[in-house]
């Protein structure tokens, strides 16, 4: 309601500001818990195993993602939850590549593997809260199977983040856990509860993507999307600011 003055109005614009700035620097809600220290030992052994639901087309989506993101050799990349560095390795050359995650121990092994980026660094910091620790555009966005531990509506957070830090034509490309649609979760827990019940508990734990509903939330931000299946949970995801 606007005052005669106009104060009251400019009130709550002021407050409505401010809300909106604390949601978008808020720290991922699980980041602690999917740190990823105390399987760093053993990660890239488990990743290896392709014939389980969860690993199916691990290396063809981190194959995907690197050769969609169309990076030149002058792009700054930015990688979230970038692990022990199976993504950073298959990287084309760039001439800044800033990986980030929130585990000391999988970046340890990360550091043992050669890269082709001119410069790289590592953040230890959440996949959210980064962007305000970033100048502020990247000239691409690349992560594999890290954004599931994203609830959805940190997703669509998410989302926003990456319209802001992309330039025009700016990509970013994602290879993660997804489903199709949300009814799919329910189904494929009864699929996998007898074979694979890990996989049921992922399903349940864990935020895989809807690919139809955040694809929408994506292109209503303005993102030309594009999607591509590797296995039963697994898909690559291209988000083009046009
Ligand atoms: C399943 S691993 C994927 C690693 C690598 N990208 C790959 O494809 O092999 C997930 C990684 O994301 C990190 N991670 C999980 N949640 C995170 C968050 N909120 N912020 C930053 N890193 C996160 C974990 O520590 C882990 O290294």
């Amino acid at each position: 309601m606007e005052s005669a003055d106009g104060k009251t109005c400019d009130r709550i614009r002021n407050c409505s500001r401010r809300v909106v700035l604390e949601i978008e620097t808020v720290r991922s809600q699980h980041a602690d818990e999917f740190n990823h220290d105390e399987d760093a030992a053993g990660y890239d052994a488990d990743v290896s195993i392709e014939t389980h639901p969860i690993r199916a087309g691990y290396s063809d989506v981190l194959s995907w993602v690197a050769a969609s993101a169309e990076i030149k050799s002058s792009h700054t990349v930015l990688e979230l939850g970038s692990g022990t560095g199976n993504l950073s390795i298959l990287l084309p050359k760039c001439a800044r590549l800033v990986c980030v995650d929130v585990s000391e121990n999988m970046e340890s092994i990360a550091l043992s593997k050669p890269v082709l980026a001119q410069h790289r660094e590592f953040i230890k910091a959440d996949v959210l809260e980064i962007f305000e620790k970033l100048p502020k555009f990247v000239d691409r966005v690349v992560s594999t199977y890290t954004l599931h531990h994203l609830m959805e509506p940190e997703k669509a957070i998410f989302l926003r983040k990456l319209w802001e830090h992309l330039p025009q034509g700016g990509v970013a490309c994602i290879g993660d856990l997804m489903v199709v649609t949300a009814s799919e979760v329910e189904q494929k827990m009864k699929v996998y509860k007898a074979t694979y019940p890990e996989v049921t508990n992922a399903l349940k734990e864990e935020f895989f993507w809807h690919l139809d509903r955040q694809s929408n939330v994506a292109r209503e931000i303005g993102f030309e999307v594009e999607s591509r299946r590797f296995s039963d949970l697994s898909y690559g995801l291209k988000l083009v600011k046009g």
